[in-house]
């Protein structure tokens, strides 16, 4: 027995490692459809975290099933917290350790593909009295982690790494030294990094956004779980700065929550029916953060048709000012997109980018079906991701027909362009291997997508999900 499930597990790893999972797809008549979606990424990560920090058990309904969020559950179990579905399987059930609880892993944690676990795990590992080591899948241990070791090492963490990149060797120090720190980069993932070790300083840490307001989905947690955090308004995303502060609480209160459906993840179902004349669609709760919404503004200035409904504060339901809004998506296919006003709708740059840093592929494949063209300029941080986004997403267009061209920090496509169907390489990312898809969806002739498997980084479903509102 024990031995069969060895054979399994390997059956399934060698499955899920191989590198050319191809994926054929034919293009699509149009989407018709509704859809209800696994709980927002971001905010699962959080809110595994945060609970897990606390006194008492939170239960979360509709936490994501993203590979990434499963990675970050399996490291806090190794750190002692108790991670449970309810009976049924409708919620997750996590026992809080407290914030003085967690125990030193007895091996290195395992973050596999996941940026937001290693920088978030990061952070809490700086206040601890233990030693732990973050490592994770080849393309992680290429992604720069020197934007959180600086500001954890003013904060009086040591944090061995190799040359700035993981595997990360972190000495954790009680109490930290609370800082004041502005960030070089817009990262909601380094800003969360540092409040989260400010849970563990010696006086109030303050984050400084300059360049662009990043999501803000860790502050508004915190606040549900009783921190005493400040922020810059909540409702206005556009704020060019921000300024965020805390002050470490005596204790984390446990708080029961449900998860919307994930913006970024409706954003490929959203493109292909904006892109397909005659779709219908429909997506039920999805997350509508101000922070996380531009992707909906931007279609809009281009002439998508998507209305919004019966909006509602879920998630954590006590607190109306700092709640996680969302609700109900519709969105009618139209005969092209064009840009609606007199101006630079065809280029997205500035402080708009870190709010479509995830969507930023997805719009560049619907760039294609602009009138005039799209160009996307200030986003060099793509190159940073699970992989280089920008030649990824370059490589894939030029594959299917598009004239386009590269910068440093972006790609300018010329003209609206018939998609050819065409071999596509995902490079192992999720949401390169998404993005193109829908491209394939509305090209001439076949495509395959080579890797295609990688989409259960953040949307294990994304297929079957996709196929059921296809229409051929
Ligand atoms: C995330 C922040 C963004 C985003 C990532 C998730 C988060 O990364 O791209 O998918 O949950 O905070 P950066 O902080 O590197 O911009």
């Amino acid at each position: 027995m024990e031995k069969l499930k060895w054979i399994l597990a390997l059956a399934l790893l060698s499955l899920r490692l191989h590198p050319l999972a191809l994926m054929r797809i034919r293009p699509a008549r149009r989407i018709n459809g509704h859809l209800s979606l696994p709980g927002d990424k971001a905010i699962s990560h959080r809110a595994a975290i945060i609970s897990a920090l606390s006194s008492g058990t939170s239960r979360i309904e509709n936490f994501s099933t993203a590979d990434d969020c499963v990675a970050t559950l399996a490291c806090l179990k190794k750190m002692g917290v108790g991670v449970k579905f309810e009976t049924g399987g409708k919620a997750l059930l996590i026992e809080g350790v407290g914030l003085e609880g967690l125990r030193a892993p007895r091996s290195p944690l395992d973050c596999r593909n996941s940026g937001s676990t290693m920088r978030m795990l990061a952070g809490v590992l700086a206040g601890q009295s233990f030693e732990a080591v973050l490592t994770g899948d080849e393309s992680l241990r290429e992604r720069p982690m020197n934007r959180i070791i600086k500001p954890l090492e003013l904060m009086g963490a040591r944090v061995e790494s190799n040359e700035g990149r993981a595997p990360l060797r972190i000495n954790g120090s009680r109490p930290l030294k609370a800082i004041s720190y502005e960030m070089p980069v817009a990262s909601a993932q380094v800003k969360t990094c540092i409040l989260l070790a400010g849970l563990f300083a010696n006086g109030r840490t303050e984050v400084i956004e300059s360049s662009g307001r990043t999501r803000d989905h860790t502050e508004r947690m915190l606040h549900c779980y009783g921190v005493d955090i400040k922020t810059s308004d909540l409702q206005n995303a556009n704020l060019l700065s921000n300024k965020i502060s805390l002050e470490p609480p005596a204790e984390l209160k446990a708080h029961d929550g449900a998860i919307a459906g994930d913006i970024s993840s409706a954003a490929f179902f959203i493109a292909a029916a904006a892109l397909l004349p005659g779709s219908k669609l429909e997506i039920k709760r999805v997350g509508l953060n101000p922070t996380r919404t531009q992707f909906l503004s931007t279609l809009r200035s281009l002439g998508a048709d998507i209305r919004q409904e019966l909006i509602d504060y879920g998630g954590w339901i006590d607190f109306p000012d700092f709640n996680e809004i969302y609700g109900d998506l519709f969105v009618d296919g139209g005969p092209g997109l064009a840009p609606t006003e007199e101006g630079e709708s065809n280029v997205l740059r500035g402080a708009l980018i870190p709010q479509l840093i995830d969507e930023l592929p997805m719009l560049a494949v619907l760039g294609t079906q602009v009138i005039g063209g799209l160009t996307i300029r200030d986003a060099s941080e793509l190159r940073l991701k699970e992989t280089d986004r920008i030649a990824a997403t370059v490589e894939n267009l030029r594959a299917m027909g598009v004239e386009v061209e590269e910068h440093e920090d972006g790609l300018t496509i010329l003209s609206r362009t018939r998609l050819r169907g065409a071999r596509l390489d995902s490079h192992g990312d999720h949401r390169i291997a998404m993005a193109f898809s829908v491209a394939a969806l509305v090209a001439e002739g076949d495509s395959e997508i080579e890797g295609a498997d990688c989409v259960s980084v953040s949307f294990p479903e994304f297929y079957t999900l996709l196929e059921s509102v296809v229409e051929r």
